[in-house]
């Protein structure tokens, strides 16, 4: 749906709610992962990049000290939030993503002052596609404007993250914020999560296009697996510095494994780590594939990227495994990967445009098939930035 046309949709529902139209209405894109995943929190590379769809916030001041939230996703709830008292949790939903953010802001000493929001969002969710973090950055990206705090984008990336770590209890690491964030038109973003250094690369093939396909599997695993990984790598790393200084495991090369193979005897180790080492050089070579416009290249790292996430970081599953491993037999598909946390959620393809009308009537059959379940294909372009879509329409 174009931003017009949801424009016209949360005017209209925001006036039949609060008898009052919205005075801004604000974007925020969802993203996709094109390669180095699980690479964020030990602060390697990754290579994501937004979408076409988000979330909106429609919102209007109001002069008591209270949030009214509510969402054209769930019509039936609308809730308010008192301003004076703590804010919490509260288990499974979603209006925990805009209080970890006003808790946030509290916590920085920023008085909010009372609002009535309205937000709606077109991302799947439960696919990885970050419709968390989508929110997330949106409500700090609306309330820094709106209060005029001037934030720049990492700072509003570490807000969202602390939201999401300290709300939702999960330990995710920068990339979701950060793609939300620094998002940019039809092109990708590559960053170093340890030097924080990043580039923008067009994603524009001339014979080739992206496709995400949704295995509809929901990622159930997903939070207690990940933390789980997470608490790993943590590890690993203080098992390394009992041995030689270590930062970081995203930082170690292919070239170290010289002095890490003797010190790390326990095989799950080795392989978590072997993931995170060549998925961090494969991380650097699409890059420059990338920036070379070279779709073969690109198509062999995203095969290595999926097995190594199958046989050594162990997040793959049957679904997205599915996916990937029908993908392989059909004429036109380059490469694919499963994309995001894991554990079910979404796969990322890129296929030859005059193959994309068979590599779906193929992939989607097969897959049925296999798993009786439905997959859904969305076309990677168009995708959008951050962006303040209505400002002060009083
Ligand atoms: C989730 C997390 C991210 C990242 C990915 C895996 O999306 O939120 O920080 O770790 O998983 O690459």
């Amino acid at each position: 749906m174009s931003h017009t046309a949801t424009i016209n949709k949360l005017n209209k529902a925001f006036y039949a709610h609060y008898s009052h139209l919205p005075i801004h209405i604000f974007f925020a894109p969802g993203r996709v992962n094109l390669i180095g995943e699980h690479t964020d929190y030990t602060k390697g590379k990754v290579m994501p990049c937004s979408l076409s769809e988000g979330t909106y916030l429609a919102m209007r001041p109001i002069k008591q000290r209270v949030l009214q939230l509510t969402s054209l996703n769930f019509p039936d709830q609308s809730y308010e939030f008192s301003l004076s008292q703590e804010l919490s949790p509260q288990k499974g939903a979603w209006t925990n993503y805009p209080l970890g953010v006003i808790q946030e802001l509290h916590k920085a000493g920023i008085s909010t002052g009372g609002w009535q929001c309205m937000y709606y969002g077109d991302i799947p969710t439960g696919a990885g596609l970050s419709s968390s973090a989508s929110i997330n950055i949106l409500t700090v990206f609306a309330w820094s404007t709106c209060l005029d705090l001037n934030w720049d984008r990492w700072k509003m990336v570490h807000i969202a993250q602390a939201a999401e770590q300290n709300f939702a209890g999960v330990n995710c690491g920068i990339l979701d914020p950060f793609a939300i964030a620094f998002a940019r038109d039809q092109a990708a973003t590559y960053l170093d999560c340890h030097s924080l250094v990043y580039e923008s690369i067009n994603l524009e093939l001339p014979e080739h296009e992206w496709w995400i396909v949704n295995s509809n599997r929901q990622r159930t695993l997903a939070d207690s697996k990940y933390n789980e990984r997470y608490d790993t790598c943590i590890q690993i790393l203080e098992k390394l510095n009992l041995h030689k200084s270590c930062t970081h495991l995203g930082g170690l090369l292919p070239k170290d494994w010289i002095w890490i193979a003797p010190i790390l005897s326990t095989p799950i180790h080795q392989k978590r780590l072997r993931h995170i080492i060549t998925e961090n050089q494969r991380v650097s070579d699409f890059a420059q594939a990338l920036k070379d416009k070279n779709p073969k290249i690109l198509g062999q790292l995203m095969w290595a990227s999926h097995q190594s996430l199958k046989r050594d970081y162990e997040v793959t599953g049957q679904y997205l495994d599915a996916l990937v491993d029908i993908a392989r037999g059909i004429d036109g598909v380059v490469g694919a990967r499963m994309t995001g946390a894991g554990f079910g959620g979404c796969s990322i393809h890129l296929v030859r445009k005059n193959a994309v009308a068979e590599f779906k009537e193929t992939l989607a059959t097969n897959y049925y098939k296999h798993t009786q379940l439905e997959a859904s294909f969305y076309p990677l372009r168009d995708n959008h930035a951050l962006e303040s879509i209505v400002f002060n329409n009083i």
